[in-house]
């Protein structure tokens, strides 16, 4: 089976080499893993709580996307999407918030930051908080429960909303699931021996501390920040200490094992800090010049860019869309006309009442029949409208079954053509008592 790994971007920088490093590269190398099932999204619905300023906003947006293409994501492979484009996503962070308590955003870091930063200052405890700051991790829950991730690798600083993800979706199954998972718990993910590099002043690389290294800048921009890393004061000749050096640190994140016993030795025997520069600016922009190419392509191609996203939109709807169909099934979202409780007279019945799910899909809408366990039982093929699909669920209901097995699955015919297929068994046997269980679900009551 295929782990589902999924994780999101904020959109609301550029990507700087503590990125690559960091995320950008180990994502990368993950999702090549035949494993692998990879989820990476631009989370553009949370730069909007961070940022008003509509330009950076796009800017961010086109350059994080060029950024993870440049760098050898395999669009086709993975599923590469931004948050904004896939509308369930806000449609199921209302679910959750309506599940959510008000208590445990209360202990949210972020805002308990905010929070306590306004008390300091003798503000209002709220002052500046926007509800979207608030709900913060309702809509990252959403981002993760929408796909049913397994894992989510975060930075440290992201553990708590992991933590909530898991929460709010256990709250989900216990109250809607009947007895049934709805929501796969997601697992949080800490790289503990990815690179954090650090800046040019050696503390963490980070856009706050403006000692960051720029990715795909020129090749002078590459020099001209390699120039600026601190050193101390030993001259040409006299040894340097490689371990207490972060230029030597920077240099190991990005060499081989022996490009870095040579360079340890260089540094041992003296080498001027001029020349262990240069070294390091050349190891850089041999590891990046390639990319930095790509990228430059691709930023001035922003229609290509566009047409990439909407495809990898595509892909995420066609399994967020049924998804949410039915988990707006599960909290009683249901259509009037098509939704035909089988038992509805008499408690009796009800044990064995089996219902019609149609939602709609790009390509039509479809129905499915789940049994009073919320398993499915059939799923149909696409029909043009709902009234089509609707006329066919009511056929099911009133006329006698025509089932056909096909291969470890079976469909069911009206006027000869299939509607509507079961789901796929291991045995004749399972599939044989699977006709059985929907001859009965279906038939007519008297
Ligand atoms: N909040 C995350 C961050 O700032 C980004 C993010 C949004 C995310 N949605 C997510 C990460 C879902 C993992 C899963 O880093």
């Amino acid at each position: 089976m295929t782990t589902r790994i999924l994780t999101g971007i904020t959109t609301t920088g550029t990507p700087h080499l503590g990125n690559y490093a960091g995320a950008i590269r180990p994502a990368i190398v993950a999702s090549r893993d035949p494993q692998a099932d990879s989820f990476y999204f631009l989370a553009d619905y949370h730069a909007l709580i961070k940022c008003d300023d509509p330009a950076r906003i796009q800017r961010s947006r086109l350059e994080i996307a060029a950024t993870w293409l440049a760098c050898g994501l395999d669009a086709d492979k993975a599923t590469f999407y931004r948050q904004s484009d896939i509308p369930e996503i806000p449609e199921l962070t209302w679910l959750l918030t309506c599940v959510s308590a008000k208590g445990l955003l209360n202990r949210a870091h972020a805002y308990k930051a905010s929070v306590d930063k306004n008390v300091e200052a003798g503000e209002d405890p709220d002052a500046g908080v926007t509800m979207g700051l608030y709900s913060y991790p309702v809509l990252m829950a959403a981002d993760i429960l929408m796909f049913n991730a397994h894992k989510v690798p975060v930075g440290r600083d992201q553990i708590q909303h992991v933590e909530m993800a898991r929460d709010i979706g256990q709250r989900f199954n216990h109250l809607f699931g009947n007895g049934k998972e709805l929501f796969t718990l997601p697992e949080v993910v800490i790289e503990e021996d990815v690179a954090t590099l650090p800046g040019l002043d050696g503390r963490k690389m980070s856009k706050s501390y403006d000692n960051t290294i720029p990715l795909f800048g020129s090749a002078k921009q590459l020099k001209d920040a390699v120039a600026r890393i601190v050193t101390d004061s030993r001259a040409p000749g006299e040894p340097k200490d490689p371990d207490n050096s972060h230029l030597f640190t920077l240099y190991q994140a990005f060499s081989t094992r022996e490009q870095e016993v040579a360079f340890r030795a260089e540094l041992l025997g003296g080498l001027a800090w001029g020349e262990a520069k240069q070294r390091l600016f050349e190891l850089l922009d041999n590891e990046l010049g390639e990319a930095r190419e790509r990228y430059h392509a691709l930023i001035t191609r922003p229609a290509d860019l566009e047409d990439i996203l909407l495809a990898g939109a595509a892909k995420a709807r066609r399994i967020a869309t049924p998804f949410l169909g039915e988990l707006r099934e599960a909290v009683g979202l249901r259509s009037f006309r098509e939704q035909v409780q089988v038992a509805t007279e008499g408690k009796k019945k009800a044990a064995k009442a089996a219902r019609f799910v149609s939602f709609r899909e790009d390509d039509g809408f479809r129905f499915r029949l789940l049994d009073a366990a919320g398993e499915q039982l059939l799923l149909s093929i696409a029909f043009a409208d709902g009234k089509a699909a609707g006329q066919v669920t009511k056929r099911l209901q009133s006329e006698a079954l025509d089932l056909h097995a096909e291969l470890n699955a079976f469909s069911v015919r009206l006027d000869g053509e299939a509607v509507a297929y079961s789901p796929e068994f291991s045995t004749d046997a399972e599939r044989d008592a699977a006709m059985q269980r929907l001859r009965e679900a279906l038939a007519p009551q008297e």
